[in-house]
């Protein structure tokens, strides 16, 4: 069918033409957004989950939805090697900046930008990586420390209380969380911490992968009294379904029901893959309804793609050795797997192993659900693996 007016939307982040099974998710976001916006207490949410499932586009309509509610937003995306103060200031800037837009700028409006400017200044010392002027002063009465934690703190502090004088609060919203730093994440996290004891409307809205929940954790105990961290998981058989049909049927194209059997048997009903194949079928099909014939092809020409680019991107990242213990990891499947099962099909002892462990961690491409397991970050990866290698 015409491709000009093929509905899917296979990308990094890209929105969905239907934003499937995240009703209950999207409510309890906006609810624990509200609460924190009116000083009452509410653990805010941490989506954590494997690549492709979706928590960018949820991130990004968690914050649309905080927009709609007149809250202030600062949206961040974490890089390797930037630090923390250079990442934050800039959104943090332009949220101060929204802040006191045509209102009355209150005395703790302004000192909020003041504050900017201190920790501004403090940090340009520690970190190299910040380009940013403030045409105001920074406080001379404090005296410039360069400690990330006690400067964080004063911000939000300052922070915290012009958006509660203003009655909205302010969201941070931080995708790929887990490059952060584990120290910058644990002073991250102790400022709201303390924020959050004031009941000030500061708070963090923040996806990454699974990593995430133990680097927090283990940055701060804390972190799980303050957060939720949900699971975002592939979609259940019902809304995968609904992934597929809905976009199709706003175009009066529809599914048989082979067809929509084969894509979520492949699919398995990760996001990513039910656009990718809701794609292929598309384009495949000669009319609607799409048919059990066009789905399989379309498995045909969305594994070559994925092959090419989405596995293959990652893949190119690694070191021999990083290889040979995936493929290792593929022969056991995609589930998690122990340490010791792995370094048998390797002939090693799993101490020799550890290293090459912790890297592909550190790449993100996979993680450890339980002490001793590792599991892949991709979905489908070890199929791709055994096609490949
Ligand atoms: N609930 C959903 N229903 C249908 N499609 C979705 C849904 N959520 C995400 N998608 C689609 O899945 C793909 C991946 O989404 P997204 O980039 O948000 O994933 P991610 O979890 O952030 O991945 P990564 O870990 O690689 O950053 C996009 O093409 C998006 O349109
Ligand atoms: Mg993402």
């Amino acid at each position: 069918m015409n491709p000009v007016c093929n509905p899917y939307a296979p990308g990094a982040g890209a929105q969905p033409p239907e934003l499937s099974g995240r009703d209950a998710l999207l409510h309890k976001a906006t609810v624990a957004l509200q609460r924190i916006a009116s000083s009452r207490s509410a653990r805010s949410l941490i989506l954590t989950g494997l690549r492709g499932v979706g928590k960018t586009v949820l991130l990004n309509r968690i914050r649309q939805d905080a927009d709609a509610l007149q809250l202030i937003t600062v949206r961040i995306e974490a890089q390797e090697g930037r630090s923390l103060p250079s990442l934050l200031a800039p959104g943090l800037k332009s949220a101060l900046i929204k802040l006191t837009h045509g209102k009355k700028v209150s005395d703790l409006a302004s000192r909020s930008m003041r504050a900017l400017a201190t920790f501004v200044s403090a940090m340009k010392l520690k970190y190299h990586d910040i380009e940013m002027s403030f045409d105001i002063e920074p406080e001379s009465t404090t005296p410039i420390i360069s400690d990330l934690d006690e400067n964080l703190i004063q911000l939000f502090q300052s922070v915290g209380a012009a958006a509660f004088d203003q009655k909205t609060a302010i969201i941070l919203f931080i995708d790929e969380l887990q490059l952060l730093n584990e120290k910058e994440l644990a002073s991250l996290i102790m400022a709201l911490h303390i924020a959050a004891q004031d009941l000030l409307p500061i708070t963090l809205v923040a996806a990454g992968l699974p990593q995430i929940a133990a680097k927090m954790g283990k940055a701060k105990t804390y972190a799980e009294r303050l957060f939720e961290f949900p699971d975002i998981g592939k979609l259940d058989p019902e809304s995968a379904m609904q992934a597929l049909i809905v976009p199709a049927e706003k175009l009066n194209v529809r599914y048989t029901k082979t067809a929509l059997k084969e894509i979520l048997q492949q699919t398995k009903g990760y996001a990513y893959f039910l656009q990718e194949w809701g794609k292929h079928a598309w384009d495949l099909a000669s009319k609607s309804p799409i048919n059990e014939r066009n789905a399989k092809d379309a498995t045909i020409h969305a594994l070559a793609d994925l092959d090419a680019s989405f596995f293959r991107v990652r893949f190119e990242q690694l070191t021999p050795m990083q290889k040979h213990y995936l493929r290792a990891m593929a022969e056991l499947g995609d589930d998690s797997v122990s340490s010791g099962e792995i370094a048998a099909i390797l002939g090693k002892k799993v101490t020799d192993l550890g290293m090459v462990r912790e890297q592909l961690i550190q790449k993100g491409l996979v993680y450890s659900p339980a002490h001793g397991e590792t599991a892949f970050t991709v979905p489908l990866f070890a199929a791709f693996m055994k096609r490949n290698v």
